[in-house]
């Protein structure tokens, strides 16, 4: 009985010492510990069977169980160990983080059309020398009204539907409203553009915003005429539309500019075939421009009689709207992402 229990003993061992050498997870590793440690293993039915072994040979018999059991046990403890030590590797390899590299862009919007148009349309005039001022968007009466030659009173006030505030500040109704300041400021030659948000009190509708963006340009020197200014805005808007284009002056009104007129271009969306958006004319009017009136130099201490210049305002949301075929103004400050997404 004796050899028999030893010798099962030293099987269970050997066995145990194969099994635990392909434990490689920890379900395996509970399967094994149940197998050999539980309370139906193998080494439960042998210890049972020790009380039959004759007393003189207990001690042995039991000691040697006991040595097999702590073998097992150390083999559990030892897998346990290498299975952790997988895991944690594991983890290490997975979440790694390199803190040294590069950060990922997280992603953003992209600038407004008005923005990016009003962009392209600074670096053209600062392509050709001109400098760039912004507009105060609340100013005084004097600068958006009297000091462009439409003194109180006047009808051509009429032309400018004007919010004002409580203390009779005006929301710029042009940009032409810095020309007084720019002219006092600068000496000749002066090449200012002044690219800002006007304000008018009139109601809205597919071709007309309360708010929107006017780019003021003004030009003074000694013998500046019209032609150098037919040439500036004719360079700037083949640059912006990026095609050849003519331009024509139309003689119209504006208290500030003598002789004042339209600028009309050829029709950028037929190319001057004629089509609805011109009205089969093939050219569009465009903007507002002239020759600095003697009064408005003097006013800025210009003399008038040595010095000439021409000044333009034209509104950047039509432009915009004829470059990209856009129908309806409200749509730039209408805050819906399908119509902004196009200009990414
Ligand atoms: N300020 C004018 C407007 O808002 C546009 C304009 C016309 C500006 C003629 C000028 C100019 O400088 O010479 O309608």
């Amino acid at each position: 009985m004796k050899n028999e229990v030893l010798d099962n003993l030293d099987k269970l061992g050997s066995c145990a010492r194969d099994d635990f050498k392909n434990v490689t997870d920890s379900k395996k590793l509970d399967e094994l510990r149940t197998k050999y440690l539980g309370r139906k293993s193998a080494l439960t039915d042998i210890l049972k069977k020790v009380k039959e072994v004759k007393q003189e040979d207990r001690a042995e018999v039991g000691k040697r169980a006991n040595e097999v059991k702590a073998g097992i046990e150390s083999l559990v403890e030892t897998a346990t160990k290498t299975i952790e030590n997988q895991k944690l590797e594991k983890n290490l390899k997975e979440d790694w983080k390199d803190v040294t590299a590069p950060g990922v862009r997280p992603q953003r919007g992209s600038l407004h059309p008005i923005t990016q148009l009003m962009q392209k349309t600074e670096d053209i005039f600062v392509n050709m020398g001109f400098e760039v001022e912004m507009p105060y968007e609340i100013d005084d009466d004097y600068h958006n009204f009297e000091s462009v030659n439409i003194p109180k009173g006047h009808p051509a006030r009429d032309a400018w539907d004007t919010f004002w505030t409580e203390d009779k500040n005006v929301l710029i109704t042009h940009t032409s409203s810095m020309q007084n300041r720019v002219m006092k400021n600068k000496k000749p030659p002066i090449r200012i553009i002044v690219p800002g948000k006007c304000f008018r009190n009139e109601a809205t509708d597919a071709r007309h915003e309360h708010t929107f963006y006017q780019v003021e340009g003004i030009y003074v020197d000694k013998g500046i005429t019209m032609t150098d200014m037919l040439g500036t805005l004719k360079t700037y808007f083949e640059a912006f539309f990026e095609k050849d284009i003519d331009v024509k002056f139309i003689p119209d009104y504006f208290p500030f500019v003598e002789p004042g007129g339209q600028i009309a271009l050829t029709c950028v969306l037929c190319d001057g075939k004629g089509c609805k958006v011109c009205k089969g004319s093939g050219w569009l009017e465009i903007l507002g421009c002239g020759m600095i009136h003697p009064k408005v130099l003097e006013m800025a201490g210009i003399d008038s009689t040595s010095y000439t210049g021409f000044a333009w305002g034209f509104g950047l949301e039509r432009l915009i709207m004829l470059k990209h075929n856009i129908n309806d103004i409200r749509l730039f400050h209408k805050g819906d992402l399908r119509f902004i997404k196009q200009f990414n």
